[in-house]
C-alpha cells in the first residue's frame, strides 16, 4: 500500500470515486439519502461554485478521503464562516492523520477568505465522528438542526 498521501483540490475526474466515498458516509448518517445521481450533481455544483471547495486525499492515484467546504456570511461574526461537510476517509486509510490534514486544509482555505468561524454537523449516533472533531478542536454548540424539503 503506497504511504504518500497528497491533499489536493478536487476535479471532475474524481466524482465517481467521491460518490463511492459519500455512499460510505451517508450509510452512517441517518438524515441523508444515498442517491448517486444527486451526489454527482452536488459535487458538480460545488466544483463550479466560487465560494466552495472540494478537497481530495490522493494516494497511489486514488481518492482515499475527501471533505467539502462552503462559505456563508455570518451576521453574528460580521464575516464569512465555513460549513465543512462530506468528511470521509476510506476505512483502510483511517488513523494516519488524513482526516486531520483534510480539516486543516479546508480551514486554511476558509481562513484565507476571512472566515472567523468553522462549523459542521455530525450525526447524533456517530461517536467516531464526534470524537474526531473534538480531537481536532471543535466543540458542541447549543444549536440543533431543523429542516424542511420543498419541491
Ligand atoms: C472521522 C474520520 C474522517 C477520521 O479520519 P482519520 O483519517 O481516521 O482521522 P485522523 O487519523 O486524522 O485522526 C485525527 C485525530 O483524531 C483522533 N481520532 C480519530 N478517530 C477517532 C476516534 N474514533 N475516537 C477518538 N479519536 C479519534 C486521532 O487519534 C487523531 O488524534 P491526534 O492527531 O491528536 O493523534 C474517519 O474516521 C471517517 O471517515 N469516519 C467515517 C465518516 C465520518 O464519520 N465522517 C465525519 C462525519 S461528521
Amino acid at each position: 500500500m503506497p504511504s504518500e498521501v497528497k491533499i489536493r483540490t478536487g476535479r471532475p475526474g474524481d466524482i465517481a470515486e467521491m460518490v463511492a466515498l459519500l455512499k460510505m458516509l451517508f450509510a452512517i448518517e441517518a438524515d441523508f439519502c444515498i442517491d448517486s445521481r444527486r451526489q454527482e450533481r452536488g459535487l458538480s455544483l460545488l466544483l463550479k461554485s466560487p465560494s466552495a471547495l472540494i478537497l481530495a486525499a490522493e494516494a497511489g492515484g486514488r481518492v482515499v478521503g475527501m471533505v467539502t467546504g462552503q462559505l456563508v456570511v455570518s451576521t453574528s461574526e460580521g464575516a464569512p464562516s465555513l460549513w465543512a461537510e462530506d468528511l470521509v476517509v476510506e476505512p483502510a486509510w483511517r488513523g494516519r492523520g488524513i482526516g486531520r490534514r483534510l480539516m486543516e486544509a479546508v480551514a486554511s482555505w476558509a481562513n484565507e477568505r476571512g472566515a472567523s468561524r468553522l462549523q459542521l454537523l455530525v450525526d447524533q449516533g456517530n461517536e467516531t465522528g464526534q470524537a474526531f472533531h473534538r480531537r481536532v478542536g471543535y466543540e458542541l454548540t447549543r444549536m440543533i438542526c431543523m429542516r424542511k424539503h420543498q419541491e
